[in-house]
């Protein structure tokens, strides 16, 4: 058997950030409203010409370096993403032609802000089956461009971000580090809460959808505040209670950032105390599914995440989509 680990991170914020006090010149806001409602004080918009491949390669070629593993190592690349370059070519084959890689298998992966668990799932799987031995994963949302800026409950939320994680096939004969077990459940129930109603083939493109606003992020905000907040609890728990942890096991739940008071709301009700939580919502607001990664790489910088330690990853997203993922840190 080969186990799955997580040996590299890799992640691109673009440089150009979206205060709170910029928000307020743009739309009927306010600082306080923001941070008590939501935690966000910034996020970072990309530059017009910056695409989401190009954050996406960015990430994985940190990832890669920091492995010390070369292009032509890679057997996979996912790519996790709401916002591709375009509906086709996928952004992974863009991914793929930048990094330089040949002769990998690749595909785009759509569950908005569950994307980067989904993501992390399947390349263990992958992994552990034995037929794909180096997989990125990548989390790439340039969310800015799909955001209505005179909606003022959803333009205040969303950030661009790119994150990437490199799953390595490792000899299970060693310390039990790498993936454990992953809890998935998709809800098109709630599909009506968080879309982009236009673009695709029920509504194309028009000079209609347009004048509608269409092609924007539309979310009935408290709907989708009162699933995840549910829906978190409930994944995590099940995970944990089924491989036979309490919380006092877990190191760090390292979750989606959507909205502070979802992750205390889930912290609290698994018995998490704050220190076992990272939180980095108020320098990116949601980044969709680059969160994740983003806030492992804050959690490694500061020193809160080490080798050994049982991380929880949790996230719910549009669809809806709810994913939790169990692993042993592995560096
Ligand atoms: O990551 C994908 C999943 N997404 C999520 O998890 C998001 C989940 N939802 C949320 O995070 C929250 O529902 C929001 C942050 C989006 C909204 O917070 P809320 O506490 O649910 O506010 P609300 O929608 O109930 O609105 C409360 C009031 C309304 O005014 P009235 O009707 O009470 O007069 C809104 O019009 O706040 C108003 N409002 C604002 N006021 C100032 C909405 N947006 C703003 C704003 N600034 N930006």
């Amino acid at each position: 058997m080969v186990r799955a680990k997580i040996t590299a991170l890799g992640c691109y914020t673009p440089p150009r950030i979206l205060t709170n006090q910029d928000l307020e010149k743009m739309v009927s806001t306010n600082d306080r409203w923001i941070l008590e409602r939501t935690g966000i004080r910034e996020r970072h918009i990309a530059d017009p010409e910056i695409a989401t491949s190009d954050m996406a390669t960015e990430a994985a070629r940190c990832a890669l370096a920091l492995a010390g593993v070369d292009p032509s190592e890679v057997s996979a690349i996912i790519v996790c993403t709401v916002t591709p370059d375009m509906l086709f070519p996928s952004t992974a084959c863009l991914v793929q032609n930048n990094l330089g890689v040949r002769g990998a298998w690749g595909f785009d992966l759509v569950a908005a802000c569950s994307g980067f668990v989904y993501g992390l799932t399947t390349a263990a799987h992958l992994v552990s089956a034995g037929t794909h031995r180096k997989v990125l994963v990548i989390g790439s949302d340039t969310m800015s461009r799909i955001i209505d800026y005179t909606d003022r409950s959803t333009c205040i939320l969303f950030g661009d971000a790119a994150g990437a994680m490199l799953v390595e096939g490792v000899d299970q004969r060693d310390d039990g580090a790498g993936f454990i077990d992953f809890v998935g459940e998709i809800d098109g129930s709630g599909g009506e809460y968080l879309k982009m109603p236009a673009g695709g083939s029920r509504r194309p493109a028009s000079q209609a959808t347009v004048e509608a606003r269409e092609h924007y992020v539309h979310q009935e905000g408290q709907q989708v505040f009162k699933y995840a907040v549910r829906k978190m609890y409930e994944a995590s728990a099940e995970l944990l209670g089924r491989n036979g942890f309490t919380a006092d096991d877990v190191a760090l739940l390292i979750p989606h950032q959507a909205n502070r008071r979802i992750i205390t709301a889930t912290a609290e009700r698994l018995g998490l105390k704050d220190d076992r939580v990272v939180i980095n919502i108020d320098r990116f607001g949601n980044t969709t599914s680059a969160t994740i990664p983003l806030a492992t790489r804050d959690a490694i910088q500061q020193g809160r995440l080490r080798r050994g330690d049982l991380v929880l990853f949790a996230a719910v997203g549009a669809g809806y989509t709810v994913g939790t993922s169990l692993w042993r840190w592995a560096y």
